[in-house]
């Protein structure tokens, strides 16, 4: 199995990117942003707990989110790898996720990050709020609370796995696909 982590701030494209490479590598994209919008949209108990959370821009817990991500891995064990896009947001979901994929022999393959510049982002998630519908797109305050979360408590997440030598830096600027082609050689790389 090869599981690898799409890393990035809002807006820096995993979600576009994650979906051309799982096509690429036959891997199954998971995407905590989009399950937890699934179960906001059903108005489950899990929706309704992660609703106020993402509406400000905040991470919902950490128990909440792991607990959600590993029913999803075990829903799926048969697959040739995950992709995971917005996960892990915390040092604390990514020490969780190395020891839950390591109780199933498994492990991380490599986190790679997409660097993409501060206004790009803004006016990318901008943009995307005129058509997702997404409120916390829609807002540019809202916006700047998530990057701001980001740069504190997800960045050091890439610390974490560059420590470990498992940490990679794409170029995210440019067109969907010389950016898919950047990603693509990096995986390829990383395979071998
Ligand atoms: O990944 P995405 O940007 O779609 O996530 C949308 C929102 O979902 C985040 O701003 C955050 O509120 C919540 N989220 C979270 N923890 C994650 C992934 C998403 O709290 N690991
Ligand atoms: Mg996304």
């Amino acid at each position: 199995m090869f599981n690898v982590i799409l890393f990035g701030p809002p807006g820096s494209g995993k979600g576009t990117q994650a979906a051309r490479l799982v096509d690429q590598y036959g891997l199954l994209h998971i995407s905590t942003g989009d399950l937890f919008r699934a179960e906001m949209g059903n108005n489950t108990p899990l929706g309704r707990q992660a609703k106020d959370y993402i509406e400000k821009g905040e991470l919902v817990p950490d128990e909440v989110t792991v607990g959600m991500l590993e029913n999803r891995i075990d829903e799926f064990p048969n697959v040739p790898g995950y992709l995971l896009d917005g996960f892990p947001r915390t040092v604390a979901q990514a020490e969780a996720l190395v020891g839950l994929l390591r109780a199933r022999d498994q492990e991380v393959g490599a986190l790679i990050a997409l660097d993409v510049e501060e206004q790009e982002l803004i006016s990318r998630l901008l943009l995307r709020g005129q058509s997702s519908g997404r409120s916390d797109d829609q807002d540019e305050s809202i916006i700047r609370n998530r990057l701001s979360v980001y740069r504190q408590e997800t960045e050091p997440v890439y610390n974490f796995f560059n420590a470990r030598g498992q940490a990679f830096t794409v170029n995210g600027m440019g067109s969907v696909e010389e950016i898919f082609s950047r990603l693509s050689r990096q995986v390829d790389t990383l395979k071998k």
